[in-house]
């Protein structure tokens, strides 16, 4: 695979989407305590610029799962110290493909840590993609069929430093 030539969303892009998003979420909660739940490591720059424009009380839990190579299952390697009891939970996800890492990180978060709601921020959505239904309440981009690299998107761990989307292709 090698990297492809065009941008799907570019830096100037981001910014804006990103200061939309931020004011959404400010508004939605209107200063009650969120917990801003990052699934690692593909998350880290939307998390990071996502989190410098909330104004509200922000706390930060660190997530890192294993999206299972028979893409049926997936599971919970790490957790940062997590306090979600009676509060509010939103899941920071880099892109939502299948659905699966999702779905089971709901769940897991609504049995083990009883938080008051649960709400999903992706930067990135495929729907064609999707196995399970998913919500996704705060949404940067639909992205098409493509494996899409960059601002923490990684193919086998590269590209992740990329300040922009773009995608890898057969060579
Ligand atoms: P899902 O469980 O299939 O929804 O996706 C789980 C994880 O797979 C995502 O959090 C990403 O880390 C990774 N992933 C899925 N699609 C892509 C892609 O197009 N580029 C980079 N990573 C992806």
């Amino acid at each position: 695979m090698r990297l492809a030539t065009g941008i799907l969303f570019t830096e100037k892009q981001i910014r804006q989407r990103v200061d939309e998003l931020a004011a959404q979420i400010d508004l939605d909660y209107r200063g009650q305590p969120l917990v801003l739940c990052a699934v690692l490591k593909g998350s880290i720059p939307f998390l990071a610029d996502l989190m410098r424009r909330l104004t509200g009380d922000v706390r930060l839990a660190l997530i890192e799962m294993k999206s299972q190579v028979d893409g049926k299952h997936a599971s919970i390697l790490f957790t940062s110290r997590l306090d979600l009891a009676g509060k509010h939970a939103l899941i920071v996800e880099d892109i939502v493909d299948t659905g699966i890492t999702l779905d089971y990180l709901i769940k897991h978060l609504e049995v083990e840590r009883s938080p008051a709601s649960i709400r999903v921020a992706a930067f990135l959505d495929k729907p064609t993609a999707r196995k399970l239904d998913v919500p996704v309440n705060y949404r940067g981009f639909t992205v098409p069929d493509k494996f899409v690299v960059g601002y923490g998107l990684d193919w086998q761990e590269r590209y992740r430093n990329l300040p922009y989307i773009t995608w890898v292709e057969p060579e």
